[in-house]
């Protein structure tokens, strides 16, 4: 056989580095064409075409390197010629052939690796590596987000944004969550970033400019309650979501306050931020205001020695995305839409009952939803339960929906694990500072008018009591509860914390 190669080429550590370097370049080029071809996009192709693979053949080439310098010093030491470099000679047609053929191959690897690291890095971007990687541990956060209002907005844009050293930063966090996967030290359900999240100036306001919040906005809610008939009761809020532009014409409402010209900052005695007993605004004229909660009042010592944080939009739009719902509200939408049928008896409290009931997986529950459905019509409404079949149908495949995007058993992901501070009804959200008892030293009280935030334009419970105004009415509580409403947080009854009792007697009582 002919040796094309120099000699120092023929030895076994750059010949066996030539062959991994070689396969793995045509594997990387079939995936390519693989990928290309499918169309689909798979996360896995993406990990070892982009990152694995070119480690490999970056190693062999760097193998057969150190093969080459180590046959080399060996040639010269068993050889007379004191040769330190090889000679090329340009009108030697063998040496012309030589330099054409590294050349182009150098070129060829400096084309593909820049192209790959390109790919790698836009690869690391993408929602796909972000969210289905580690299908499992991501999958409550990834569903989520598929359902929300940002489905289209990468992960990358709220968690890393841009810039270099944020890119670096989560790598090096990446590699740590790559080894909890590996070895399984991940905790379940996965902590939320609270204090390592970029600030959201940086994030959120590339794309939501806070001088753009005008005038209200108006909510439309249909509740039905856990009777057998399913009482409807409809809401309408006009909430004051201005904020904007002073430059404009008059400013008020929510963003205004909260974020452009007055510095709002407090202490939360917490982790999750969900206890917050001081709280300082700073008016643009200087004019300071600082609340203390009158029930757990911070001595001087603790505001001192406490760390104060800035308010921003994280902490009342904590949950833009990852939006786990609570089976009432999931329940009521469905009703509404009438893609849950309101006539059947006692769907409400049937629907958010097998929600709420614990189960070890996904599949268990579907299977425990069909049958506790389908079993509870037809031993309590026989006649009605051949009748209305296809609704019933209909029905549990809806809740079995609703199971499916907003619990995760496997990783012990739901609702009730995560605090969403957007208004006040299931978590304290609001009425952590807006609780009525929140008293400067002037004795001015960050209010919880009903009145504050939002007005109701009209209510209408069943077909006879229908309200409407527009300059606002008196709230009046769906089921009476007299005036409980105003003495307790919503979330006292709206959000049972483990162990307590229900807000309504489950459809099937709990076996004695
Ligand atoms: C619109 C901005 C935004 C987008 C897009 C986004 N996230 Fe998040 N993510 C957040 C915020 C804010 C938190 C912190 C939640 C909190 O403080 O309660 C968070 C928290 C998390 C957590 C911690 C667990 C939890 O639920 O608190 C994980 C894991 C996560 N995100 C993964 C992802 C993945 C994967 C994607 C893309 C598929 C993604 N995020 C897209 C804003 C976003
Ligand atoms: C890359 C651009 C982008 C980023 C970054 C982004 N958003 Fe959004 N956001 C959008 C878009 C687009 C919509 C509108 C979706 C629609 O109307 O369907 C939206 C909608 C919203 C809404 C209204 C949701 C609703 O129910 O109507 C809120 C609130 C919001 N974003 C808050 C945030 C917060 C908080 C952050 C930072 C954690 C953030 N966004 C980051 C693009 C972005
Ligand atoms: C004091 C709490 C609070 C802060 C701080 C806050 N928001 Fe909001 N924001 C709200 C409320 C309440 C609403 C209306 C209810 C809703 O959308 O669920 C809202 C609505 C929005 C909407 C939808 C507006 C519309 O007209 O459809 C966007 C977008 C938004 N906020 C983005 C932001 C961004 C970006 C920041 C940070 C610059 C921010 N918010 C800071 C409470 C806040
Ligand atoms: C960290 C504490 C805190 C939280 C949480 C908070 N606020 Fe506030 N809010 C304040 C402070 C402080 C002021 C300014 C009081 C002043 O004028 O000195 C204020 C003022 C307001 C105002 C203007 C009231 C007025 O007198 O005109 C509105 C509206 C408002 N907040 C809405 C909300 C909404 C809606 C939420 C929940 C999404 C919320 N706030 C959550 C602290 C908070
Ligand atoms: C500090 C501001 C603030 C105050 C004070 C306030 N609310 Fe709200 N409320 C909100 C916001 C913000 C929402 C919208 C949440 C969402 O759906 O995004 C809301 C939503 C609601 C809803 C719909 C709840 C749901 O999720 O279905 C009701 C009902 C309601 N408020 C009643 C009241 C009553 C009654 C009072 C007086 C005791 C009150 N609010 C005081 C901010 C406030
Ligand atoms: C003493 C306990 C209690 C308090 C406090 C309370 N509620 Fe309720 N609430 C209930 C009960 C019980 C129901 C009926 C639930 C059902 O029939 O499924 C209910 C139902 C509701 C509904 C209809 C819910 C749905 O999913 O159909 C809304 C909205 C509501 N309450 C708002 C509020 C607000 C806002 C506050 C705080 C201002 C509040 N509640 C405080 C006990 C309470």
């Amino acid at each position: 056989m002919q040796r094309k190669l120099p000699p120092s080429f023929y030895n076994f550590t750059t010949l066996g580095g030539l062959v991994v370097a070689g396969l793995s370049f045509g594997l990387i080029l079939f995936l390519l064409v693989l990928d290309w071809f499918s169309g689909a996009s798979r996360p896995y192709v993406g990990i070892i075409a982009f990152m694995i693979l070119p480690a490999f053949l970056l190693g062999g080439l760097a193998i057969a390197g150190v093969g080459v310098w180590r046959e080399r010093l060996r040639l010269r030491s068993s050889s007379a010629v004191a040769q330190q470099l090889p000679v090329v000679d340009l009108n030697n047609p063998r040496h012309q052939a030589a330099v054409v053929f590294v050349t182009t191959g150098a070129l060829l690897l400096i084309v593909f690796s820049g192209f790959g690291s390109f790919q790698a890095y836009e690869h690391m971007e993408s929602d796909e590596f972000c969210g289905q990687t580690c299908h499992t541990v991501m999958n409550p956060e990834y569903t989520a987000y598929k359902n929300s209002p940002h489905a289209r907005v990468g992960c990358v844009k709220c968690h890393i944004g841009p810039g270099a050293g944020w890119f670096v930063k989560s790598k090096i966090s990446g590699a740590y969550q790559l080894y909890s996967v590996a070895f399984n030290k991940y905790s379940r359900p996965i902590a939320t970033p609270i204090h390592n999240l970029r600030p959201a100036q940086e994030t959120c306001e590339n794309c939501h400019w806070p001088r753009q919040f005008f005038s209200e906005k108006r909510f439309t809610y249909s509740y039905y309650a856990s009777d057998a008939k399913n009482s409807k009761w409809t809401l309408d809020l006009l909430v004051k979501v201005g904020g904007g532009n002073g430059q404009a014409g008059p400013t008020a409402g929510i963003h205004w306050h909260m974020n452009i010209n007055n510095k709002v900052s407090y202490i939360s005695s917490d982790e999750t931020r969900q206890t917050i007993p001081w709280v300082r605004a700073v008016a643009p004229d200087g004019t300071t205001n600082v609340y203390q909660s009158t029930e757990k009042p911070l001595n001087a010592a603790d505001v001192n020695e406490s760390k104060t944080r800035r308010m921003d939009c994280i902490d009342c739009h904590n949950r833009p995305t990852h939006i786990y719902s609570p089976p009432a509200r999931s329940v009521d939408n469905l009703m509404a839409a009438n893609r849950i049928d309101a006539s059947l008896p006692s769907a409400k409290n049937l629907a958010v009952f097998v929600l709420e009931k614990t189960y070890t997986t996904g599949a268990a529950a579907a299977d425990s939803i069909k049958a506790i459905i389908g079993g509870y019509y037809a031993a309590n409404y026989a006649e009605l339960a051949t009748a209305k079949q296809p609704q019933i149908a209909q029905m549990i495949f809806e809740v079995q929906g609703v199971y499916a995007r907003n619990y995760f058993p496997e990783m012990k992901t739901s609702w009730k694990g995560y605090p969403d501070n957007i208004g006040h009804m299931y978590f304290n959200g609001c009425f952590r500072c807006h609780d009525g008892k929140h008293v400067s030293q002037t004795g001015k009280v960050l209010s919880n008018d009903c009145n504050t935030c939002h007005i109701v334009l009209s209510d209408k419970i069943g077909a006879d009591t229908s309200r409407t105004s527009v300059k606002g009415l008196d709230f009046g509580h769906p089921v009476n509860i007299s005036d409980a409403w105003k003495k307790q947080q919503c979330s006292d009854c709206h959000n049972p914390a483990a162990g307590a009792k229900p807000l309504v007697e489950p459809i099937i009582p709990a076996k004695k």
